[in-house]
């Protein structure tokens, strides 16, 4: 039998995830396969309950993080706490949801930088989903101090407030892009989380002199931002958002087999589909 897994979202057209947990399969000898799923929201009720005998498992990306909740069973920890699901696993039947967003980036950041977040000042630009998912796990691991700039001042200290209750003695201040009442340089990480560099011409986020040469600067966008760019030629060491996205699928990848993944056949996978993406074959 093949076990279908799938990634649930609307819109999941422009998704590396197949490729990538497909190659996870195959290099591990599973017969299973990954597909995308593309469900509106007022299907959801419709939907979800049919995954039962459909699906071991699967992802959920945008708009259904939040409201896939209510269709689960259990909750992990870290996703009872943030309140928000990115993978379920089908345990014949009974839905489970997990959050591996912020493992991804805790992975991609030793990886690249060999730092851990416990007892790290974090540095975040943007306050929307992403930066929320990140943040607050960065909260439950421990980090020292977490700093928030957002253009929407009112996001940051929603956010800020959000991290303290979930961790009472963190370090937390926030500021507009222009970070004009934060000193900057007492922070490790930069963490790029705004849409800002999206697209071919997108300028940086942020005026770069807040951005010193110790600064370890990670974009959560997949390409060379223009941003991560400007942070090189500062001297700064930098990742894109590639090892974020693989670290995520292989914690979603471990908790449907109950294996450990073979990360490098999935890199591989990931890096093939993007540069396939870059020369429009995709
Ligand atoms: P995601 O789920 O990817 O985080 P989101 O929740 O829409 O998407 O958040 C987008 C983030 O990019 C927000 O922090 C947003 O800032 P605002 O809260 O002020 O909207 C930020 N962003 C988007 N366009 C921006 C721009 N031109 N300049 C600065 N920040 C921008």
């Amino acid at each position: 039998m093949t076990y279908r897994y799938g990634l649930i979202g609307w819109p999941v057209a422009h998704s590396l995830s197949p490729p990538m947990q497909n190659a996870g399969f195959k290099a591990a000898g599973i017969d299973a396969e990954y597909s995308l799923v593309e469900v509106a929201p007022e299907m959801m009720d419709k939907v979800i309950p049919e995954m039962k005998t459909k699906f071991a498992g699967w992802n959920c990306t945008i708009p259904h993080k939040q409201h896939i909740i209510k269709f689960l069973d259990e909750l992990d920890e870290t996703a009872k706490i943030l309140g928000s699901v990115n993978t379920v696993v089908n345990l014949n039947g009974h839905f489970k949801g997990f959050s591996t967003d912020g493992y991804g980036m805790e992975m991609s950041i030793k990886e690249s930088f060999n730092a851990n977040i416990k007892g790290n000042s974090l540095l975040f630009l943007g306050a929307g989903g992403a930066a929320k998912a990140v943040a607050l796990y960065f909260a439950i691991l421990g980090a020292k101090r977490i700093g928030i700039l957002n253009r929407t001042v009112e996001k940051a200290i929603e956010l800020k407030n959000e991290i303290q209750k979930i961790n009472s003695i963190i370090e937390v201040e926030y500021d507009d892009m222009s970070a004009k009442n934060i000193d900057t340089s007492k922070y490790e990480i930069l963490i790029q989380c705004t849409s800002v560099g999206l697209k071919a011409g997108d300028p940086t986020p942020v005026e770069m002199n807040i951005i010193h040469k110790h600064h370890k600067v990670v974009d959560m966008i997949y390409k060379r931002t223009e941003f991560l760019k400007m942070a090189e030629a500062k001297g700064c060491q930098t990742a894109d958002g590639v090892g974020m996205l693989l670290f995520q699928g292989v914690r979603a990848w471990e908790i449907w087999t109950g294996k450990k993944a073979p990360v490098e056949a999935m890199r591989a996978s990931l890096n093939d589909a993007l540069r396939q993406r870059e020369m429009g074959i995709k």
